[in-house]
């Protein structure tokens, strides 16, 4: 289509040019040797004329590419705009205020289509205690910690917070109560201010700068060009990986809310960007619920309960000491962890 879109512009001026020739070579001879009833002078203003329509004659065409182009992309906005959300509310959905006591996990089991990715799930989270996933790549932790905010539903088993099935809640206020910083940071094509305050479309400046600072993203915003107001591009392309995620961690920390669910990609980083990246999370989990996803088991060892998750089960489940009393999964990957690190 680009070819032939790029073809049009020169061939409709070769062929304007070769009509306006042949007109000229043609009439011409005939206004010089007298035979047609044309002036000279009414024969120029003839090609005067004529060359003038060419150009409006183009414009027509033009437009009529254009129109095209403008449909095909319409197709494609409208059919992004009626995309269907996966999980839907229902009709008597309800309105959930706070987070008292706990969310629970009671027989959850999960797919991919037809890929089983948890099974068996049996989890007790209670207010204010941090839970840590820790387990190989690939063992459905992420996709674990997606259940919380349902951003799918369970294919089996049911999510309950404080008692209710998330199933029956409203999703918008269900997502309220929970703050979210996801292994690839979620950022918009905006300035800095706005991916930070995205949360909370009142914030202040005052506000969103103190977040910043909370997310030991302050001072890397203010060695940027315009600070703040600096636009970081596409998915936040301008901006390096530890940076992203700082301003995720800074949104996060502007929406202040009882449930934090963490991702923690640090393995990207290098140790200085990944040292703040964590100073960081921890400030974000004080006096929160959290359930944390860790890659490097150093940052869990405080944890109320640690939960090893390989293929899709959980395997072992307790605190950082009894874990290593257990001599299993969790004790082979520290001992692999700090092996290589030594
Ligand atoms: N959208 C999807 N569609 C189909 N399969 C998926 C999808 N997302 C994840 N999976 C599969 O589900 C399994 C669990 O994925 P998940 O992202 O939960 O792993 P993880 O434990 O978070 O791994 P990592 O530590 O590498 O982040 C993987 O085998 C993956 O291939
Ligand atoms: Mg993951």
């Amino acid at each position: 289509m680009v070819r032939r879109q790029q073809m049009g512009s020169p061939v409709s001026e070769l062929l304007g040019v070769c009509m306006v020739a042949i007109i000229l070579l043609y009439g011409g001879s005939l206004v010089l040797t007298g035979q047609g009833d044309l002036s000279a002078a009414g024969f120029i203003t003839y090609i005067g004329i004529f060359s003038q329509i060419m150009r409006p004659a183009k414009a027509l065409t033009d437009a009529f590419t254009n129109i095209h182009n403008g449909i095909a992309a319409g197709e494609r906005v409208l059919q992004l705009i009626d995309e269907k959300n996966q999980v839907a509310d229902k009709p008597d959905a309800k309105v959930i205020q706070s987070f008292e006591n706990s969310i629970k996990f009671e027989q959850v089991g999960f797919a991919y289509e037809e890929k089983q990715v948890l099974k068996d799930i049996n989890l007790d989270i209670q207010k204010g205690q941090t839970l840590a996933l820790v387990g190989p790549s690939g063992g459905g932790k992420s996709t674990l910690v997606d259940l919380i905010p349902r951003f799918m539903d369970p294919t089996s088993g049911t999510v309950k917070i404080d008692g209710q099935d998330l199933r029956d809640l409203d999703q918008e206020s269900l997502r309220q109560l929970i703050g979210v910083v996801n292994q690839e940071s979620i950022l918009f094509n905006d300035t800095i201010f706005n991916n930070i305050a995205f949360a909370n479309e009142s914030a202040t400046k005052e506000q969103v700068i103190q977040a910043a600072k909370i997310a030991n993203a302050h001072d890397f915003i203010m060695g940027t060009e315009l600070g703040y107001l600096t636009n970081i591009g596409d998915r936040g392309s301008k901006l390096s990986g530890g940076q992203r995620q700082r301003i995720c961690i800074a949104r996060a920390v502007l929406k202040n809310p009882p449930i934090m669910l963490l991702d923690e990609a640090t393995s990207a980083l290098d140790t200085e960007s990944e040292r703040l990246v964590q100073e960081s999370l921890y400030k974000l989990m004080e006096n929160r619920t959290t359930v944390v996803i860790a890659h490097r088991l150093s940052t869990i060892q405080n944890a109320d309960k640690i939960v090893v998750l390989e293929d899709g089960r959980i395997v072992e489940v307790g605190s950082h000491m009894e874990l290593i009393g257990k001599n299993g999964l969790y004790k082979r990957l520290i001992d692999m962890q700090q092996f290589a690190e030594g």
